[in-house]
This record gives structure tokens, C-alpha cells and sequence, in this order.
């Protein structure tokens, strides 16, 4: 605690120095959300980067967030706590890959989940976070859509589309972990519980949920509901906002497994001292950066 206030109080004197802005995914510890100046989700956040005034844009989640960030705030110094908190889904997609299969399928536009690296993006003709998968997906002109590289998020798009996916194989190892079995446990052990999923999740786990939505929609949809009990089947950090919103309600994590391990590489000393260092920084080579860029800005775009 002691230390963690010293920590705190020489953050706040860097980052007035430094004139930083520290935004936070909901994931990641609750220390660093608790000193943030924007929680968010992946597309808060990716907003939050392209207006802020900011000189320093600390970006405490993954580093495709903070390479978005940079792509999208390319005079910034972009810095994160730790360069090892990476997105293995974001890996699961390659340049080669992606290129074949716009070859096999050259009148489709390829959508892509934020969620993927700079030159993925760069390949790409709008992004789209969980937030607003089925509205950009409906928004582009073609009726078939290449959608990488998320199948589980991919899976619950094509069923509130009309448009034809061909959805890459990719998943997120976190959200993938939570099974049938888990969640019909937790229901049986908390009867009187609503069940909030993210789309992350398992089709057959998605089809459980009384309410399925991005980081900020399940947020959204706690606040406003009158139940008291959730079962929550996304990661565990989004119980800092959770709790925080809804002090007098109960949230029950479907499985302990629900834990990022790459979003929990960041801590309250590693920010303090990237701050402190300026390092390390996100690079983005400018000529993948202009051509990434227009992906993500079509998407703030999407109304
Ligand atoms: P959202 O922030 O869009 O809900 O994404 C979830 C996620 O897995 C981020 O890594
Ligand atoms: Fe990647 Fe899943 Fe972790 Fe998000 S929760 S950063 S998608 S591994």
C-alpha cells in the first residue's frame, strides 16, 4: 500500500512533466486502472489516442493497442510498461495468409479485428473492435466479407449479418478457455445469476448468455439491469468498472481461467518506470503506419 502510494505520487509528477495522458484497457490490473485517465475498451481507447493534446500517450494493454495508438497519433511518442504483453490471437494471422486468400476472393473487403498486428492492418479495408463488429461489417459495400483474425467474434458477426464471412481461424486463448461446462456450473451454483458474454467466447458459450456484448456493452448492460447477480464470462480485469459502477451488485467470474496473462504483464512499477525512462517506445514503420491508418480512421468513422 505504502509503496504503491510513493509509486503513485511519482507518476503524477512524470506525467505532468512529461505532459502524458495513461490510458488503461479494462483488463489490466486494477493499480494501473486506479491511476488511469481513461479506462476503456479497445475502441474508447483508440479514440482517446487520435484526440487527445497529449505529448506522451502511455498505453497500458497489449501492444497491437499501443501500435493503433501510434498509427493513429504518428507525431506522439507512444510508450508502454512492458514490450512482452502481446496478443497471441494477434499472431495467429500472417501477411502471406491474409494476401492469399484476397487473391481467392478478390471482391470481397477484408475487415479486421483491432485485435491484430500494424501490417495486418495495413492489408485491410476497415478495422472493427468488438464494439462495433456487425455495424462495420454491414457498413462496407461488398457482399462478401474476409474477417480476420478472431473465428469466435467472426462466428457471431456472420449470424447478425447478411453479408458471406470467410472467417480466419484465429481465437483468443483467454476467452477461448471458457467451456459449456464451466458456465452450466456456475448457473447451477448461482440460479438467480444473469449470464454476460463477450463474443470472444466459444459460439457454444455465447449461446448461453442472457446478454453478449464488447467490454463496454456488458459494462453498460450491468449498470442498467435490475438483476443483482451476474455470471461474467469475459476477463477478469473488467471487474475493477464492474464493481466500481454497481457497488451493490454481485459478480461471480464464470471460470478462474478468465485471466489474460499477456494484459497482466503491466504493473504499477513498470509504468512508473517507463515513464520515467521513455521506454519502451512504439515503432511503426511510416509507410505500414499510412496505410494502417486508413483502416482504423474508416472505422472511427462508422456511425
Ligand atoms: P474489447 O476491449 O473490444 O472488448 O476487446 C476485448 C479484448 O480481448 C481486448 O484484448
Ligand atoms: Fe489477446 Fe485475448 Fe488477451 Fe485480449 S484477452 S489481449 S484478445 S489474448
Amino acid at each position: 500500500q505504502e509503496q504503491n502510494r510513493e509509486l503513485t505520487e511519482r507518476l503524477l509528477q512524470l506525467k505532468k512533466e512529461r505532459n502524458a495522458i495513461i490510458l488503461a484497457h479494462y483488463y489490466q490490473r486494477d493499480e494501473i486502472q486506479a491511476v488511469a485517465d481513461f479506462r476503456g475498451d479497445s475502441f474508447l481507447l483508440a479514440q482517446k489516442a487520435a484526440e487527445t493534446d497529449a505529448d506522451v500517450i502511455v498505453f497500458c494493454g497489449v501492444h497491437f493497442m499501443g501500435e493503433s495508438a501510434k498509427i493513429l497519433a504518428p507525431n506522439k511518442t507512444v510508450i508502454i510498461p512492458d514490450e512482452r504483453a502481446g496478443c497471441p490471437m494477434a499472431d495467429m494471422v500472417n501477411v502471406d495468409g491474409l494476401r492469399k486468400l484476397k487473391a481467392q476472393h478478390p471482391n470481397a473487403k477484408v475487415v479486421t479485428y483491432i485485435n491484430s498486428s500494424a501490417e495486418i492492418k495495413a492489408e485491410t479495408d476497415i478495422c472493427c473492435t468488438s464494439a462495433n463488429a456487425v455495424k462495420v461489417v454491414n457498413s462496407v459495400e461488398s457482399d462478401e466479407v474476409i474477417w480476420v483474425p478472431d473465428k469466435n467474434l467472426g462466428h457471431y458477426v456472420q449470424q447478425n449479418t447478411d453479408k458471406k464471412m470467410i472467417i480466419w481461424e484465429g481465437y483468443c486463448n483467454t476467452h477461448d478457455m471458457l467451456t459449456v461446462k464451466d458456465v452450466e456450473e456456475m448457473k447451477a451454483k448461482y440460479p438467480n445469476a444473469e449470464f454476460v458474454v463477450h463474443p470472444e467466447c466459444r459460439p457454444e458459450v455465447v449461446a448461453l448468455g442472457d446478454f453478449v456484448g464488447s467490454t463496454t456493452a456488458i459494462l453498460k448492460y450491468c449498470r442498467e439491469s435490475t438483476a443483482k447477480e451476474f455470471i461474467v464470462g469475459t476477463e477478469d480485469g473488467t471487474g475493477y468498472q464492474l464493481r466500481l459502477d454497481s457497488p451493490d451488485k454481485t459478480f461471480h467470474f464464470a471460470s478462474k481461467y478468465l485471466v489474460c496473462p499477456n494484459m497482466k504483464v503491466n504493473n504499477l512499477k513498470k509504468l512508473v518506470k517507463c515513464l520515467e525512462t521513455m521506454q519502451p517506445q512504439i515503432y511503426v514503420p511510416p509507410h505500414v503506419a499510412d496505410q494502417a491508418r486508413q483502416s482504423l480512421e474508416r472505422m472511427l468513422l462508422v456511425k
